[in-house]
């Protein structure tokens, strides 16, 4: 890999470079990686029509540059430790070269059923090695990869198998987590009644061996699947800006969409910033715990970490079983060097206390990260001092699904670090601040709407089978501009803080859900009429849910309501879409124009009532008082 930015000058001068002449410096970074045929032009872009392309005419297969490039130096390295959610049961490591034969095996098993470049293939699964080989073996024959979280309810897994029509789905039978097993396999069958025609093929990993339904002809085992296969596969050379995967992220309208990723410049972003971001040394074990359902895990438990030879940790478990040790165990363990996690975690183990942290070893660590939310200060220090000794930064790192990899980070050792900051944009990345009519925020100390003015590699390409909602999702509200749906403040020196989104997307323990879905979700009660869903501070998801809903008729059993509600938000999305609050309400503050004033129900939901604003122009003003009142007996 390309050599790391290792100073301060070393920064600026990669930062100049990279405005200055960003096709000359991005191709620098390219020529890091294997390519079958070097591209004709390093970028194409059109904000106008939110069209990206970067390293076009380029061939390459991004599993050569994770998998066999590192074979002839270090093919006995570890590439996976797996930790099991069973703190009993033993760890499987996976050398590079077994991870190389592995992949190559299912990528022929699936070559064997009918899959082929461009088919779209899903993935509903836990946290197991498998899980990796199954989208590195998609990645070897170009097949697209849409890894749909395992919390997802079985109605979100079919819309999202339906969206992209995939022609294959890969399970477990079950999936263990803390002391809880979850019928993955009949989550899966209930899934494609609900009218899945695209799926011709379900595979399914033997994970516990407890009973499942079957279907005949329809249905095979993994082990099935590989059986008699080769362990070399001849790899699929891609284009580069061949999509690689889909991965559905929730907006502030509609259903999630699927963003699409391609494989040239999301190879080289996650690449690059791996290397950067972490200050990644040879021979580093690296535990980014978020799942593989998620961006962070396609990014930085998988392809950068791979694409670096690093070792990845994979852990099947949850931070809190069986006990809240349970991650510094396993980095005492495992000796891990690179731990990158979410605040939400952080704040859960906090609250757990400080007895857990004491006694274990964790001089390994040399980087603490941070992602999916804002961390607040308190967490920040405890981060910093119980986990990283006061010896290890804290880097908190800022990106999106969208963005592919990590956007705005302070770098370990070279920048500063100051709580709750993301700090400093990355070389190549040029964010901007505007105010809600577009126009630029200049000079330090300013706050508004994160912006980011010119593309990156990994930049969203479009969102699967309708490309005119990328464009409006993320290029029409600012013209010549992405926009993020974040707001931020930049500090006195230059520093980024993110603030939060000020769209209608709601971020629960690092988790993006729309309140348009959840009210959708909420909606499908019989009782329910009208609802409207806010996020309000919640101090260990770092927002809660809050739903305010009008009745059809009166209950006088409320627990029970709330119980049916979030039965229905299970159903539709997921356990992650529960509410924390319902509030029944007769009416909902409606403007003149018939929009929901969602602002007002944020304010009373965070029993924040000085402040409610100018209420005059609401089509019902005395709804604001029955709000407020309600609110007030709310614990
Ligand atoms: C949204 C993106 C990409 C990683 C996982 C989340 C929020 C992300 C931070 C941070 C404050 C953050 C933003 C962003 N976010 N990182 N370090 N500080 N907020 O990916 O599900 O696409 O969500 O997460 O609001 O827009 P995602």
């Amino acid at each position: 890999m390309k050599l790391q930015i290792n100073s301060i000058t070393d920064y600026h001068t990669s930062y100049r470079e990279s405005i200055e002449d960003p096709a000359a410096f991005w191709a620098s970074q390219a020529r890091a990686f294997q390519w079958t045929k070097e591209w004709d032009a390093v970028l194409e872009s059109d904000f106008t029509g939110g069209y990206n392309r970067w390293y076009m005419g380029g061939h390459l297969n991004i599993t050569i540059n994770c998998l066999d490039r590192h074979l002839e130096e270090s093919s006995d390295k570890t590439a996976i430790v797996w930790e099991p959610n069973d703190p009993m049961q033993e760890t499987r490591k996976l050398s590079y070269r077994e991870l190389h034969s592995s992949v190559c095996q299912f990528a022929n098993g699936l070559r064997a059923n009918g899959i082929g470049k461009g088919d779209r293939v899903c993935f509903y699964m836990p946290m197991l090695p498998e899980l990796v080989i199954g989208i590195l073996a998609c990645a070897r024959i170009g097949a697209i990869h849409s890894v749909v979280f395992a919390g997802f309810s079985a109605a979100s897994l079919a819309d999202r198998i339906k969206d992209a029509s995939c022609k294959m789905l890969i399970c477990a039978d079950y999936n263990i987590r803390g002391p809880k097993q979850i019928p993955v396999k009949s989550l899966v069958d209930e899934a494609l009644s609900l009218g899945c025609e695209c799926i011709e093929k379900v595979i399914v990993y033997r994970n516990t061996g407890g009973g499942i339904p079957w279907v005949n002809g329809r249905d095979y085992w993994w082990y099935d699947i590989i059986e008699g296969q080769a362990e070399e596969c001849t790899p699929e050379i891609m284009d580069s800006e061949d999509p690689l995967f889909i991965l559905y992220t929730s907006g502030s309208t509609g259903k999630p969409k699927g963003v699409v990723h391609t494989c040239g410049g999301y190879m080289v972003y996650t690449g690059y910033t791996f290397n950067n971001v972490f200050q990644f040394q040879p021979g580093e074990i690296h535990w980014c715990t978020a799942d593989i359902g998620w961006i962070t895990g396609h990014s930085y438990v998988i392809y950068g970490p791979l694409l670096n030879g690093a070792t990845t940790l994979l852990f099947e478990g949850i931070p809190t079983y069986p006990d809240p040790s349970r991650f510094w165990k396993i980095c005492e363990k495992h000796k891990v060097n690179i731990f990158y996690t979410a605040p939400t975690a952080i704040r859960a183990l906090m609250a757990a206390g400080d007895e857990h942290t004491i006694g274990h070893d964790l001089s390994a660590i040399r980087v603490l990260g941070t992602v999916g939310e804002p961390i607040n200060e308190e967490a920040w220090h405890w981060y910093n001092e119980k986990v990283g000794r006061g010896i290890a930064p804290v880097i908190d790192t800022w990106w999106q699904t969208e963005t592919g990899g990590i956007m705005i980070t302070p770098l370990p050792g070279i920048t500063d670090t100051k709580p709750c900051f993301a700090s400093y944009p990355l070389p190549g990345v040029q964010p901007i601040l505007v105010d809600v009519n577009g126009n630029e925020i200049e000079g330090n100390n300013a706050e508004g709407l994160l912006c980011i003015k010119f593309p990156w590699p990994s930049i969203i390409r479009t969102t699967y089978g309708d490309h005119e909602r990328c464009r409006q999702s993320y290029f029409s509200a600012f013209p010549g501009l992405y926009f993020t749906g974040d707001e931020a403040r930049r500090d006195e020196d230059g520093r980024y803080r993110i603030i939060g989104r000020v769209d209608d997307v709601i971020n629960v323990s690092g988790h993006r859900i729309g309140t348009a879905e959840i009210e959708n979700a909420i909606d499908e009660h019989d009782n329910v009429v009208e609802s409207a869903v806010v996020g309000y501070a919640h101090p260990i998801k770092g927002q809660g849910i809050y739903a305010y809903v009008i009745l059809l008729h009166p209950v006088s059993d409320e627990t029970a309501l709330f119980k049916e509600i979030n039965e229905k938000l299970v159903q539709y999305i997921g356990p992650i879409a529960k509410a924390d609050e319902v509030m029944i309400v007769s009416g909902l503050p409606k403007t003149r124009s018939g929009k929901i004033m969602r602002r007002l129900l944020r304010k009373a939901a965070e029993k924040d009532y000085e402040n409610l604003g100018d209420i005059s122009t609401l089509l019902n003003p005395e709804i604001v008082e029955e709000i407020v009142e309600k609110s007030k007996l709310k614990p």
